[in-house]
């Protein structure tokens, strides 16, 4: 690949792929070409020359001449399809689309094995920060603890404008939208689950386990309020939306939900589109990657990273998760790895009392009525709160908090 100008294929034109033509533009060492732009709709106008373009994925996946597919489409089955496609004619992908990844994790591991080729992606995970690598990479031989982070830039941006700027919820998702932060369907962001796919990759490259995103729970940021964020403020807290991924005796807590961050948190200095990834090691101890968590460039960014890292045969080594799937043998798919038999301390704010037969409280810390607002601090069983994923009737907002 080295002596000629590495030839590219796009799949999808939306806010990564121009911010992926762009960067690539600005880029004084990586040769590659775009051979081919693949879109779906014709009736688009785009901003680069029509001979670029193609509609029909055929005529790209089945050229000898692509070196590299980078896949950054909405749709996640055909998404799956046309990457599947790519290493199995043993052609090199990158790729940007997390639920993507995240939904179809385990074949599309078996297959890079099989086929001897890379499917790396850095920009589904963090933005701009290259925390996949360091994961594998850097941290490689590291006994990883924990993992916890801010992983989606809508709802950091959302929050901080909402903190800062007493801006109403549904004016700042909108402006959100219109700067690129959000996903097509925004549900994807507030609720959590752009987070929870995010951070299932990230615990393939922290500890080595494969999880199936439907059985993690993410809870999201749609139910908050200005007396929320106040209660916040009074306590010098800020309400953040958190991965937490953490390596426990009896398995991993893997799950994403608000919670209220104190100020000496690294993660408290994180705001608007920025994400935030802490890692704790045995020996490492504590640190902190920062860095533009969404938006048109710094995902491109990414992107244009991980096909340069492709000119030198870079690829995913899956040490750790190698090492764990030869542990644990046939058991590997059938040992249930997500721990969820615990308590975790909660504020939730509530209309009335009826909704806390929701839960399973256990222990009450604080309790506060009043015209206004009605919350409790609690510990709860966690496995209650699976109730509330996905519950679009649910109108209590719930937030970690130590
Ligand atoms: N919608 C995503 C976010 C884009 O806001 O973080 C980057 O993955």
């Amino acid at each position: 690949m080295s002596e000629k100008n590495i030839q590219l294929a796009l799949f999808g034109f939306g806010c990564v792929g121009q911010g992926l033509y762009d960067v690539l533009h600005h880029s004084e060492v990586l040769q590659a070409d775009i051979a081919k732009i693949c879109v779906k709709d014709p009736s688009k106008k785009r901003s680069v020359d029509d001979a670029l373009i193609t509609f029909d994925k055929n005529t790209i996946l089945d050229r000898k001449d692509i070196d590299v597919v980078v896949e950054m489409i909405n749709d996640t089955d055909e998404a799956f399809n046309i990457v599947s496609r790519a290493l199995k004619n043993k052609t090199n992908v990158v790729s940007a689309s997390k639920k993507m990844l995240a939904t179809y994790f385990e074949p599309l591991f078996l297959l890079q094995e099989e086929h001897g080729v890379a499917l790396i992606y850095e920009g589904s995970a963090g933005g701009s920060i290259p925390i996949i690598r360091t994961l594998e990479e850097y941290y490689d031989n590291e006994l990883l603890s924990s993992l916890r982070g801010i992983l989606n830039g809508t709802t950091n941006y959302i929050l901080s404008r909402m903190e800062l700027e007493h801006k109403e919820y549904n004016e700042v998702l909108a402006d959100a939208q219109r700067e690129g932060f959000a996903e097509i369907d925004p549900w994807l962001d507030v609720s959590g689950a752009d987070t929870l796919y995010k951070v299932c990759l990230l615990a393939v490259h922290a500890f080595g386990v494969i999880l199936k995103p439907e059985e993690v729970l993410h809870l999201g940021i749609q139910q908050v309020s200005f007396n929320d964020i106040r209660y916040a403020r009074e306590k010098n807290l800020r309400i953040k939306l958190i991965a937490s991924a953490a390596k426990t005796e009896n398995g991993y807590r893997v799950f994403v939900m608000p919670r209220f961050v104190r100020a000496d948190d690294e993660l408290y200095k994180v705001m608007y589109e920025y994400n935030g990834i802490e890692v704790e090691g045995a020996f490492s101890c504590k640190q902190t990657f920062t860095g533009k968590g969404a938006g048109s460039h710094p995902t491109g960014s990414a992107v244009l990273s991980d096909i340069s890292a492709l000119t030198y045969q870079y690829r995913y080594g899956y040490k750790k998760l190698k090492k764990l799937k030869k542990q644990l043998g046939d058991a590997y798919s059938t040992t249930p790895l997500l721990e969820t038999d615990f308590a975790i301390r909660v504020y939730v704010r509530y209309e009335n009392q009826d909704q806390l037969s929701l839960l399973d409280i256990r222990h009450v810390v604080e309790e506060y009525r009043s015209p206004s607002m009605n919350f409790i601090i609690a510990d709860v069983g966690f496995q209650s709160l699976y109730v509330l994923k996905d519950n679009a009737q649910n109108t209590l907002f719930v937030c970690a908090i130590d």
